[in-house]
């Protein structure tokens, strides 16, 4: 690409820039105050006080300046743990939730995962892209421009297949990122219902060499739970994902204290996510192996659980992500603004570790923090303009979006 082929552009009058690069501005998250950014081919050339700026750059044949009015900017949020692909809806478990039911009681009786699981496999391929790509245009307008996105209600082999699928087509058609993972161990289909060791093997055997034979995704993730996974279930799902080349994740701990954050550290799981039951020991070795914790106070919220506070994990020297969890089940809540005020209120995160949370920590938690979630020279050029004085507007008038104006690989998205 010749330079005035490239897009570049400028990011100018920013009143408060999070680039949460401590080494690049004030505090734990990289603030510099009346800053400008400099987006070149798809890269963040520079970013620093717009006084700064040389003004050879601004002036440049073929660049455009943006005048952003003092508003707030950060990294392009990155939402690390979704079910973005679903077919079909769950308000009436959620009126028996409301009543009484509980989420395990409702998956006993052959609803929850499952019942997506029946609406998942009858979508066809185009439907499942349709519906995902109307909920990436909403995350988008939130400021989100990479999501990691979840199999799991496919449950056969050509149902994964297709599930993982929708995600790489949603991947090329629309501006947010995705990071997929395999989840074919998210419950035991009914047709193996008698059968666990059928579909284990059905899983180790035929979905994993499949997913990494067309390379459709990035991770493997299980739902290690009572009722669900056990650990020694879930633990050879897992070594059989490392093993083909895949990194690993783990629903773990979150209905009860089970033993998956534990298996997430031996194993070496890039994240390790929900932990509501997670206990000391396992949230040290959490820390002692790297593997972030994913905060998903959405589900935790809508579940009606307690919520954890997050001076244990703070104690035990645990990085935090925080994320949606966006499903049909168990968090229908797309707004990930909106999980940080929850983490921050519930769980006692501060409001600095919940904008590392949506931003570097949630790269890290996806593999992907040497291109995203931090503004610096080289980073990937996602941006999001919030319409705030101050970042903590963005959690603090919580419920609704702030963000009005997205760019994403120095492209403007949104508006
Ligand atoms: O992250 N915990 C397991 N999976 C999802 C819920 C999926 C569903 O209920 O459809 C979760 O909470
Ligand atoms: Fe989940």
């Amino acid at each position: 690409m010749s330079a005035e082929d490239r897009e570049s552009l400028v990011v100018d009058n920013i009143g408060t820039l999070l680039t949460m690069d401590p080494e690049a501005g004030e505090g734990p998250l990289g603030i510099i105050r009346g800053a400008a950014v400099h987006l070149d081919g798809g890269d963040i050339a520079w970013c620093g006080r717009s006084g700064d700026l040389p003004d050879s750059v601004r002036r440049a044949p073929g660049i455009d300046v943006i005048d952003v009015d003092g508003r707030v900017v950060t990294p392009g949020l990155i939402d690390c743990h979704t079910h973005l692909v679903f077919g079909g809806s769950r308000e009436g478990e959620f009126a028996q939730r409301v009543a009484g039911a509980t989420y395990q009681e409702i998956a006993a009786a052959g609803g929850g995962i499952v019942s997506t699981m029946r609406a998942t496999r009858a979508a066809s391929f185009e439907e499942l892209v349709e519906l995902g790509a109307s909920r990436l245009a909403t995350m988008l307008r939130f400021g989100v421009t990479t999501c990691e996105v979840k199999s799991g209600y496919g449950l056969s082999v050509e149902a994964e297949l297709k599930m993982l699928r929708v995600i790489r087509a949603l991947d090329g058609r629309q501006p947010v990122a995705l990071v997929p993972t395999f989840l074919g161990a998210h419950a035991l289909p009914p047709e193996f219902r008698r059968d666990r060791e059928g579909y284990l093997g059905m899983v180790i055997r035929e979905m994993i060499p499949a997913v990494v034979s067309e390379g459709l995704a990035d991770f493997c993730d299980v739902f290690c739970e009572e009722g669900v996974f056990s650990v020694e279930e879930s633990r050879r799902v897992l070594e059989a994902a490392k093993s083909a080349g895949l990194g690993i994740k783990v629903h773990a701990d979150q209905l009860t204290p089970f033993g998956g954050a534990r298996l997430a550290a031996e194993l070496g799981a890039v994240s390790a996510d929900h932990l509501e039951h997670a206990g000391d020991e396992a949230l040290a070795a959490l820390a002692a192996a790297g593997t972030v914790a994913v905060l998903l106070p959405g589900a935790t919220f809508f579940l009606n659980q307690d919520f954890p506070n997050v001076r244990r994990f703070r104690d035990a020297g645990v990085s935090l992500a925080v994320s949606t969890d966006f499903n049909p089940g168990s968090s229908p809540g797309i707004n990930l603004p909106l999980a940080g005020t929850m983490a921050a209120v519930r769980m006692g995160l501060p409001i600095e570790g919940v904008f590392a949370g949506m931003t570097v920590q949630a790269a890290r938690a996806v593999g992907r923090q040497a291109r995203v979630g931090t503004l610096s020279p080289g980073m990937a050029a996602d941006l999001a303009v919030f319409d705030v004085a101050d970042h903590r507007t963005i959690l603090y008038r919580f419920g609704v979006n702030h963000c009005s104006m997205v760019i994403k690989d120095g492209r403007i998205v949104v508006p």
